[in-house]
């Protein structure tokens, strides 16, 4: 059976409603999903994985903290096995995807990609293709609630919607054929 890791940080429950569609489509698909929190993803081995999906919400232009800091950990775990080599050299049929769900009230989707191409740097490093950038939008809540009405993206209270949902897991089923 193919086997996926599934990592994922949401502190407001965006990126929550997207993973959940994911896991669900990854699994329609025969997959078999484990599901891991960003706060325990440093103890994970991406190595033992045919593909790997990470989310998170986009904060200050980055992943959240704790996925923040599970990435070092990894970093650093595979720096010392030497699995992260010089020019890292491709792991045949392994892939990764990596997503974010953002709100984009400054600059729109800039203030989104740094955050997704920190996340899949340690894929890369590691020689595991990255068959997948996907960014959805997500509102702000609590304080912050009137940002998803002013900004570079107009309206976005209510995302990720049915409609970024469904995108979502048409994109999981696109992305298994590559
Ligand atoms: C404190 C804070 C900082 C944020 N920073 C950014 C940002 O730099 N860029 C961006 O596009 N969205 C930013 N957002 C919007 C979130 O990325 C968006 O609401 C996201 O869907 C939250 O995901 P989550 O609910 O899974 O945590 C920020 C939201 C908050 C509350």
């Amino acid at each position: 059976m193919t086997k996926a890791l599934h990592i994922n940080f949401s502190a407001t429950g965006n990126t929550g409603k997207i993973a959940e569609t994911i896991s669900q489509t990854l699994r329609q698909e025969g997959l078999d999903v484990d599901p891991v929190a960003a706060k325990d993803a440093a103890n994970v081995d991406l190595l033992e994985y045919d593909w790997i999906f990470l989310g998170s919400g986009v904060y200050e232009w980055l992943p959240g903290k704790p996925l923040r800091e599970a990435l070092a950990s990894l970093r650093k775990k595979y720096v010392e096995s030497g699995d992260i080599k010089p020019a890292s050299p491709r792991i045949p049929g392994r892939k990764a995807v990596v997503y974010c769900t953002y709100g984009g009230v400054h600059t729109g989707i800039n203030e989104a990609v740094p955050a997704v191409k920190y996340m899949a740097q340690i894929f890369d490093h590691l020689g595991i293709d990255v068959a997948g950038e996907w960014y959805f939008v997500g509102a702000y809540h609590g304080k912050m609630e009137n940002f998803s009405r002013v900004g570079r993206l107009g309206d976005i209270s209510g995302r990720p919607d049915e409609r970024d949902l469904r995108e979502a897991a048409e994109r999981v089923r696109g992305v298994l054929k590559t």
